[in-house]
């Protein structure tokens, strides 16, 4: 069966200077699917991502998404229309408390505009009542309920890499861009974002690209995965497949051996 693309870059470039990061990319994600991004570091999976939420505008190229050309929306149309990143490198308020981080995340709140918040002071009230609800109920998912009044900068790597995740349930995701969802988390937590991811792909219908370097989790989550090597797509198919191609082995070794920075 074949599953329409909710994502498709077409040729995709981007240079830093003279150096080519992403080298005529193109590759489809299918709806519904949890799409496993793999490959040797350096191999511009952080950059992909942040060319498809718009951190970046490509050198050359396309970026579909849902049947609509969104090379060049910013980051905020994008994000409106259900494209959701989280980071490699948690990005917490953290000054803010760990439901306030939740807070921040809900789009079009009143309570930003100084004048609803003096003609409207109950609608105001009503809807950052609703947005805390909300994100109760995300902190309890993401068993974070405990900590909801700490200090988001203080809280675990672990606890960070949850709220991360969370913060992508505050709003109606439909593509959710998960960049090293479990680096340097313990194996208890691993598995508990695991299931989480599983779950929200489930229940919620998001559809995700899973950048990740543990292959069990991989292994367990994704298919397609797409292995990519020098800025394009080295080689896609199910798991098994990608894992026992020897040109992925090789790019892996070309990591090891010191050839990729
Ligand atoms: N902002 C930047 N400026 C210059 N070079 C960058 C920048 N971001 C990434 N790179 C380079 O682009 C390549 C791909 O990086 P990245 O996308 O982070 O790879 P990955 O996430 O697969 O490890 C690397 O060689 C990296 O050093
Ligand atoms: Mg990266």
């Amino acid at each position: 069966m074949t599953r329409a693309p909710m994502l498709h870059c077409e040729a995709l470039k981007q240079f830093f200077g003279s150096f080519c990061a992403i080298d005529n990319c193109t590759l489809s994600i299918p709806s519904d699917s949890i799409t496993g991004l793999i490959g040797p570091n350096g191999a511009g999976k952080t950059t992909l991502f942040n060319l498809i939420a718009g951190a970046y505008q490509p050198t050359g190229g396309t970026i579909t998404f849902c049947g609509q050309d969104i090379t060049f929306l910013t980051p905020d149309k994008r994000f409106a229309k259900g494209l959701v990143r989280t980071f490699q490198i948690p990005h917490e308020f953290q000054h803010l408390t760990v439901i306030e981080n939740l807070m921040m995340v809900a789009p079009d709140q009143p309570g930003e505009g100084l004048l609803q918040n003096w003609f409207a002071p109950g609608r105001v009230h009503r809807v950052e009542e609703e947005t805390r609800r909300k994100a109760w109920e995300v902190l309890e998912f993401i068993e974070l309920t405990h900590i909801a009044d700490q200090l988001a900068g203080l809280v675990s790597g672990g606890q960070k890499k949850l709220l991360e995740l969370g913060r992508t349930m505050m709003t109606d995701s439909k593509l959710v861009l998960l960049d090293e969802p479990a680096a340097g988390v313990n194996r208890t937590l691993l598995r508990k974002i695991e299931d989480k991811i599983a779950y929200l792909h489930k229940e919620r219908g998001y559809t995700f690209i899973l950048i990740e370097h543990d292959m069990e989790m991989i292994e367990k989550l994704c298919d397609p995965v797409i292995c990519m090597a020098d800025g394009r797509v080295l080689i896609e198919g199910d798991f098994k497949s990608v894992r026992s191609d020897p040109r992925v082995l090789e790019a892996y070794l070309g990591e090891k051996a010191g050839t990729k920075h």
